[in-house]
């Protein structure tokens, strides 16, 4: 193994360093249990191949640190900023997204080569890096975060083509199983602060902080089982237009939607530990916002805003505490709720906090370009590396996605 992912570093490596291997170890560890197969296929084209992850992951350290702070450093392989870019304009042209599925060269290992070269490259340059490098250091380890769980969502969707139904790894319970019945927390009214505060890292999008008003109202103490989402079903809630928004309704039914993603007809649902029976206790998973405002309608009840929800997260429900704390526990590791915690759908739309300033250069293309069509999901998934998130955490995509684990928890009006 590489010395910059030494597992005995010396315990004199700086907080930010210790983060940054263990990190950086973390990804490959997601990885080791893939064929160079399975991390190339693309299972449709908003999913990304593991492989890519992989590599994506230190293109964006050796773009924005490496190259632009370390003097004299040698790229890897110079194509691989063509091959490797998401989606920042301002680092030039890139591969098409929908064709990332198409690199079979290079292979997984030339890209565990790729991740080596980096790692050394910043194993030599962390103890001088000006402090405006150690912001992107610190930035590039929440961006790889962010990766590791769209990994696991994307292998997840990989596998669930594949009619061999292999499983990625073993799941452990859900951290929070629901109390029957559901009770109602009212919310604090009237002027509250979201966002995050000045201090500690946070995502440009989650600043600043600023005052909004809340009228009266209440949250559910948990989110929606999936015992109630086959009520919901049993009840023709897929069938019942008057349940749907406009947009939601023509997607359901051209998309042919009638159950959460993952589920099949038998009464089993297809997971990273290959199909099981449905937990009827656990919090359903993977659906759209369509689906989790229609359910909400159908309950008599609607999505919180994203101001209740944080508001609320700074309070309630020892169990979205301990989700909070634990940020989830990302795959294979033991004791962690692989399944059953996820990401709770607002109705908030993913926009800009008043005084919203991007980030400073090329990384400012990281979230404001975005807040168009999208909407905000508080909270963390099972699949959220530990530690990740946060209460002002905005994470975020369009109605119709359900390919991340992805939850609701209802409000009403009081
Ligand atoms: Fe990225």
């Amino acid at each position: 193994m590489k010395a910059a992912l030494d597992r005995n570093r010396p315990a004199s490596a700086s907080p930010l360093a210790e983060r940054l291997w263990a990190t950086r170890r973390l990804t490959l560890d997601l990885a080791a249990p893939l064929s160079d197969a399975d991390a190339t296929i693309q299972p449709f084209p908003d999913a990304s191949p593991a492989k890519w992850h992989l590599a994506h992951t230190s293109w964006f350290f050796e773009t924005f640190v490496l190259r632009d702070h370390l003097f004299g450093y040698t790229p890897f392989d110079e194509r691989f900023a063509f091959l490797f870019n998401s989606y920042y304009e301002a680092e030039g042209p890139r591969h098409a997204r929908p064709r990332r599925g198409m690199l079979s060269r290079p292979s997984l290992d030339e890209v565990r080569s790729y991740r080596a070269h980096v790692d050394e490259a910043l194993d030599r340059a962390l103890s001088s890096l000006a402090p405006a490098a150690l912001e992107l250091i610190e930035l590039g380890i929440n961006h790889e975060q962010q990766h590791q769980e769209l990994f696991l969502t994307d292998i997840l969707a990989t596998f669930a083509e594949n009619p061999l139904e292999p499983a990625y790894g073993e799941l452990a319970p859900p951290a929070c199983f629901a109390v029957e019945p559901v009770s109602w927390h009212r919310g604090r009214g009237g002027i509250v602060e979201i966002g995050a505060p000045d201090d500690g890292f946070a995502f440009d999008a989650e600043r600043p902080r600023h005052r909004v008003f809340l009228a009266a109202h209440q949250l559910a103490n948990r989110r929606v089982t999936n015992r109630e989402w086959r009520e919901f079903m049993d009840d023709g809630g897929y069938r019942t237009p008057a349940l749907w928004l406009s947009d939601g309704w023509a997607w359901a039914q051209q998309e042919g939607i009638a159950a959460p993603l993952y589920w099949r007809e038998d009464g089993t649902e297809f997971t990273l530990a290959g199909r099981r029976e449905i937990d009827a206790a656990a919090p359903v998973a993977h659906i759209s916002f369509y689906e989790a405002d229609a359910f909400a309608r159908w309950a008599g009840a609607r999505l919180p805003t994203e101001a209740e929800w944080e508001d609320f997260a700074a309070s309630a429900d020892p169990c979205l505490g301990n989700q909070l704390d634990l940020g989830g526990a990302v795959a294979p590791r033991a004791g962690g709720g692989l399944f059953g915690d996820v990401w709770e759908w607002t109705q908030s739309a993913f926009a800009s906090y008043p005084g919203f300033a991007p980030a400073e250069g090329a990384v400012g293309e990281y979230n404001g370009k975005f807040m168009s069509g999208q909407l905000v999901l508080k909270g963390a998934s099972c699949a959220t590396p530990r530690g990740h998130s946060r209460p002002s955490y905005r994470n975020f995509f369009p109605p119709a996605a359900r390919w991340q684990f992805t939850g609701v928890r209802l409000a009403q009006d009081a």
